[in-house]
């Protein structure tokens, strides 16, 4: 039975303990589910959650991370101490980094290298805006982005890496992709990903949907054939909405 990945971005929001009491519960109420789950809280909540999440089936991942190991980087945080804190997972390429912190496939790139060198699975976010949509640059947009992010890496390490297609315009706005557009991109990427490899290694990449999911689109989305997953940002905020996405199939 197809495994879903349901990642929770909580972006720059909940303190230390707003993070804690929300982690505490998702353990509770998601012991049970079977699909893969992760929550991304904010750096300053990693240890603190790390804690709570000990020994569940709720995996811990960073939101970002630096693109050198070590060394004199005012502000930046490096994949060792993501690593120290039992961090798995590290979403790489958002859109919000991209335009606010003009973050480009290069430097995205490089962050990704990185995080397989070191055992963290990068999710590896690709998207184009309304106006590249608009104008017919679709394809060209998420061809670059996918082709630049996953330069260098190796066949092997490719099962490591998760795809996040999330278009701009639906992020955080209500709005999302139909469920045929979304697959229809999805569809792209295997495409591109079956000439960058192989078809197998194509079929066996986990593509996630991202943009305004929420418990009523869930189930809708999840059934097309190439969407493997959900990357949620406003509606994993709330223990409820976060549960009833990730336990969609109950
Ligand atoms: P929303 O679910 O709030 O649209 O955010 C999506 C997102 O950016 C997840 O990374």
């Amino acid at each position: 039975m197809k495994k879903y990945y349901m990642a929770g971005n909580w972006k720059m929001h909940k303190t230390v303990s707003e993070s804690v009491a929300m982690a505490e519960e998702l353990k509770k109420v998601l012991a049970a589910c079977p699909e893969k789950l992760l929550v991304a809280p904010a750096f300053t909540s990693l240890q603190a959650v790390a804690t709570v999440l000990k020994g569940s089936n709720i995996l811990l991942g960073a939101q970002n991370m630096g693109p050198e190991e070590t060394g004199a980087h005012t502000g930046e945080v490096s994949v060792l101490m993501l690593k120290d804190l039992g961090v798995k997972a590290v979403i790489l390429g958002h859109s919000e980094r991209r335009h606010s912190y003009f973050e480009n496939d290069e430097l995205v790139n490089k962050k990704l290298l990185l995080a397989l060198k070191h055992g963290l699975e990068p999710i590896l976010c690709i998207g184009e805006t309304l106006l590249e949509r608009d104008s017919g640059k679709l394809e060209e947009v998420i061809s670059r982005q996918l082709k630049d992010g996953l330069k260098n890496v190796k066949k092997p390490d490719l099962k490591q890496v998760t795809i996040a297609y999330e278009p701009v315009w639906a992020i955080g706005t209500g709005k999302t992709a139909t469920p045929m557009d979304a697959d229809a991109v999805h569809l792209y990427i295997r495409k591109l990903l079956a000439e960058m490899y192989s078809p197998e290694h194509s079929k066996a990449m986990c593509i996630q949907y991202g943009g305004s999911v929420k418990p009523e689109n869930t189930r809708e989305l999840m059934s097309m054939p190439n969407i493997d997953g959900a990357l949620i940002g406003g509606a994993s905020l709330n223990a409820d909405s976060f549960v009833s996405i990730a336990m969609f199939r109950s």
